[in-house]
């Protein structure tokens, strides 16, 4: 999707994040499956996730993130034409989590909806965002990512409880002057369905007895697959984003991959040609919270104060679907943000084996 001449550009003004106070660490895991924190981190790179209380749904964690963007823009609710909620796990399936975030938060101005692309749901939200701005049928738009993975996690099974957490990142895009902001978006669908999904509770397998004890409502991964389909996909559109914006690889001052899987992104920035110094890398902490986990980045990267006007941005994801895809972005933000409230650990107890935390 490259900019067609002539229309607005569209740029990030405000971003925010939320994760839950509650950690859940690799030491906790070793009591619930039998892994141990050493493979945990040597195979993955996590070392701890967030879990939202059993209060929390995902509009919650959504809507926190949300206001904390919209401060930081220095606009309100009122303020808001679209909210976008990229997600897989929405509170409901009726009413959207859009819905629901729009009435929390008071955007009474807003059009919500619910954008189901996986990992890549950001990414996918970004351009979807760039449509509405660019031809002037919105002029703020609210891109959320927010997982409740630990609700679709099954704490029994080894393959995928270790990988996933809960939290939720957000960005109010505005329009800019043409050529600068969103450069590039390049989106995609592999059609290997198989390899990541949630067998039950959809319109083909509605919600039954037999399916909740067959475990039909937990997600299910063919991890080795998707380990490269991850890398080809992400290093495929990157370099599809990057020749769209007419960027070099090494002009890129900061990457900020979904956070998968440390071998996952260290096997693309490889393919990439990127130095390590640039991509950014916080899984250690949260795990893979799959739509949230760019904007979760891009928050801590711009309250960290590292970027500055004219720097180019690449975001690259892959998820379920699959759905892989990239962007481009030169940046524009010059206002000073204030300092993110601490989320400082819990202690609280962790899940146990074979419940949903
Ligand atoms: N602790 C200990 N051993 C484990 C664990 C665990 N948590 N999980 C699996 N194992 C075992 C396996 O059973 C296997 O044992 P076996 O050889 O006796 O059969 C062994 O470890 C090796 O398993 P592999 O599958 O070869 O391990 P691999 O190196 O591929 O790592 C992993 C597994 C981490 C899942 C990796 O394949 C991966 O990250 N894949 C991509 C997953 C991903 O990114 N998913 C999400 C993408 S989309 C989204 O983000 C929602």
């Amino acid at each position: 999707m490259k900019q067609p001449e002539g229309i607005r550009g569209v740029t990030i003004v405000g971003t925010g994040m939320y994760v839950p106070d509650r950690v859940l660490t690799n030491r906790d895991l070793e009591r619930m499956v039998e892994t141990s924190d050493e493979w945990i981190r040597d195979r993955t790179g996590i070392t701890e996730r967030r879990i939202a209380e059993p209060s929390q749904a995902a509009s919650d964690l959504a809507s926190a993130a949300a206001r904390k963007a919209l401060d930081a823009a220095g606009l309100g609710p009122l303020d808001v034409d679209q909210i976008v909620v990229a997600t897989t796990t929405p509170d409901r399936y009726l009413p959207s989590c859009g819905c629901t975030v729009q009435d929390k938060i008071g955007a009474k101005n807003a059009a919500a909806y619910d954008l189901f692309a996986a990992c890549t749901g950001f990414i996918y939200g970004l351009g979807v965002a760039r449509g509405a701005i660019a031809t002037g049928m919105a002029d703020t738009v609210l891109v959320i990512g927010v997982e409740m993975l630990s609700r679709i996690v099954d704490y029994t099974d080894r393959n995928t409880c270790v990988l996933f957490g809960d939290g939720a990142g957000a960005a109010v895009l505005r329009p800019c002057a043409a050529g600068d902001g969103l450069l590039s978006i390049s989106i995609h669908d592999g059609s290997i369905g198989d390899l990541l999904e949630i067998p039950a509770g959809g319109s083909a397998s509605p919600a039954s007895r037999e399916t909740v004890e067959q475990g039909g409502h937990f997600i299910k991964m063919k991890g080795k697959e998707l380990f490269k389909v991850a890398v080809r996909g992400m290093s495929e559109s990157m370099k599809m984003a990057l020749d769209q914006a007419g960027v070099a690889a090494s002009d890129l001052e900061v990457v900020i991959p979904h956070q998968a899987n440390l071998r996952i992104i260290e096997a693309t920035r490889e393919r990439l040609g990127i130095g390590p110094e640039k991509v950014i890398n916080n899984i250690d902490r949260y795990g893979n919270t799959s739509s949230a986990s760019i904007p979760i980045s891009l928050d801590e990267v711009v309250r960290s104060g590292r970027l500055k006007p004219g720097d180019h941005v690449g975001f690259v994801a892959f998820g379920g679907g699959v759905t892989w895809g990239a962007s481009v972005m030169r940046w524009t933000m010059t206002s000073p943000v204030p300092a993110r409230a601490a989320t400082a650990p819990a202690t609280a107890a962790a899940p146990t084996a074979g419940e949903s935390a």
